[in-house]
């Protein structure tokens, strides 16, 4: 008797004290041996999850999840190999089965362990982006929610190329599982990502005419666009956001080995224990140990060493947005004319590219933001333009721009965000925002 209170006892404390296993302890996220057996999209493994968004945001309105599943499908390296990733499709109560958005979080780390399928699930330990702010605020519209670890289970952030196929093969994953999740086949879908989301997004976007041409996405709505890798690194050295160019070389390398070993051999031996340690930690860690230190003193050759040839030929193929496809879907692009992560005369050139070759696009410039506000502040335009995209309102074909500032934020739009959404915008307006809200 008392080994069976016992045994119940036990169980009933594994059942209620488990941990959330870290991604690097949790055998879901293994790439099975016979990975190249699997087409781009196939599923490889499932399984449902609790979430606990509101604990991310003290005092911030909860969205109510149904059912959350995580897949693990099998996607493309930057280098060609078939990998597997990790994707998260959120539900919410009264979903509306015929509307998707595929999310792009700014995770913005070259550790897995820093990935959004680890931060979605119910007792994680990880601090709050701005990411769920807009996650929660698409849930509210009753919309699924589609959030991938773009990056891959070896992280290879600021990767364009494997960003942009696991993104495409996140959405096909999830339109395999309907059956479970209620998705309906016909779903009208959509991307949206602000900075480091807006990589995968915008690579996606290129990729898919020639990646996965079955799929017809309605459109993108693009925030703090990194059109072109290397232009950050040299534009966030020594600045507050120092910390994401030694995460994002680092991810560089992690695709490419010949970086790898590049890195290896051109460190400077005494800083290179203390450049991994940075390079290694989840984005509100390298921004803290990373903040205005100088990449450049890292290396035995200074700023040099980017401009030979191994770095050069890794940033060139997957480090420049408008060199792997023209998109064909509809772009909103937001961006703030004072970003000082990636400087706007890159989207500016990025845009006219894209429009020359065909591609729609609505390009907002804001006077007054920068990179942080603009995330917040450029979020009610980018989510009211999905919301036209998803619901199946024709866009206006050709390119328009136009300057905007803060105060020509449609009313309609903020309020569509929802009222306590607006009040915890306005709360991190108003000077609560860190580093860690960055992307
Ligand atoms: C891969 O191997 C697993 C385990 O042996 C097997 O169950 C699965 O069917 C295989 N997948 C494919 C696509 O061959
Ligand atoms: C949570 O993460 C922080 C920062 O990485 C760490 O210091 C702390 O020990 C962690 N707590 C738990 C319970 O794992
Ligand atoms: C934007 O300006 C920076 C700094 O002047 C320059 O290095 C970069 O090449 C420019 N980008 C484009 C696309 O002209």
């Amino acid at each position: 008797m008392a080994l069976i209170f016992a045994a119940r006892l036990l169980l009933l404390l594994a059942s209620t004290v488990t941990a959330v296993l870290l991604p690097s302890q949790d055998v879901f996220y293994t790439q099975p041996a016979n990975i190249s057996s699997y087409n781009p999209g196939d599923v490889i493994n499932t399984r449902s999850i609790p979430t606990n968004l509101n604990g991310l945001l003290a005092g911030g309105p909860s969205p109510s999840i149904k059912a959350a599943y995580q897949y693990l499908y099998r996607t493309t390296d930057s280098l060609g190999n078939p990998v597997a990733a990790v994707t998260t499709l959120l539900v919410p109560h009264g979903a509306d089965p015929s509307k998707l958005l595929a999310y792009q979080t700014a995770y913005d780390s070259a550790n897995n362990d820093c990935s959004p399928s680890y931060a979605l699930q119910a007792g994680a330990n990880t601090s709050a982006t701005s990411d769920i702010i807009f996650i929660t605020a698409a849930l509210d519209q009753g919309w699924y929610v589609l959030s991938p670890d773009y990056e891959g289970l070896n992280a290879h952030y600021t990767s364009g190329l494997i960003s942009g196929y696991a993104t495409l093969d996140s959405v096909r994953a999830a339109f395999k599982q309907t059956a479970a999740s209620g998705l309906s086949t016909s779903a009208k879908y959509a991307m949206w990502g602000y900075s480091g989301g807006s990589l995968a997004s915008e690579w996606a976007a290129e990729l898919q005419p020639s990646y996965a041409p079955e799929l017809k996405f309605q459109g993108a709505a693009l925030g703090g666009l990194i059109p072109n890798v290397q232009n950050v690194l040299s534009t966030i050295n020594k600045g507050p956001f120092a910390g994401l160019a030694f995460s994002g070389i680092y991810g560089l390398s992690k695709a490419y080995p010949e970086l790898a070993a590049f890195l290896d051999a051109n460190l400077v031996p005494s800083k290179k224990d203390q450049f991994y340690s940075t390079a290694n930690g989840c984005l509100s860690q390298a921004s803290s140990q990373g903040a205005f230190q100088d990449l450049y003193s890292y290396f035995t050759t200074g700023k040099a060493a980017f401009s030979q040839p191994v770095p050069q030929s890794v940033l060139s193929k997957t480090g420049i947005m408008g060199t792997h496809g023209v998109p064909s879907i509809p772009f909103f692009v937001y961006k703030a004319v004072a970003d000082e992560v990636s400087p706007s005369n890159d989207t500016d050139s990025l845009v006219k590219t894209l429009c020359s070759r065909g591609t729609s696009i609505e390009y907002h410039k804001d006077v007054i933001g920068e990179h942080i506000t603009e995330a917040i502040t450029g979020s009610a335009n980018a989510l009211a333009w999905i919301s036209d995209r998803l619901e199946g309102k024709a866009v206006s074909t050709g390119c328009t721009t136009e300057v905007v500032a803060l105060t020509s934020v449609d009313l309609e739009s903020v309020e569509q965000l929802g009222g306590e959404l607006v009040a915890l915008l306005q709360d991190l307006l108003g000077g609560r925002l860190g580093p860690a809200f960055s992307g």
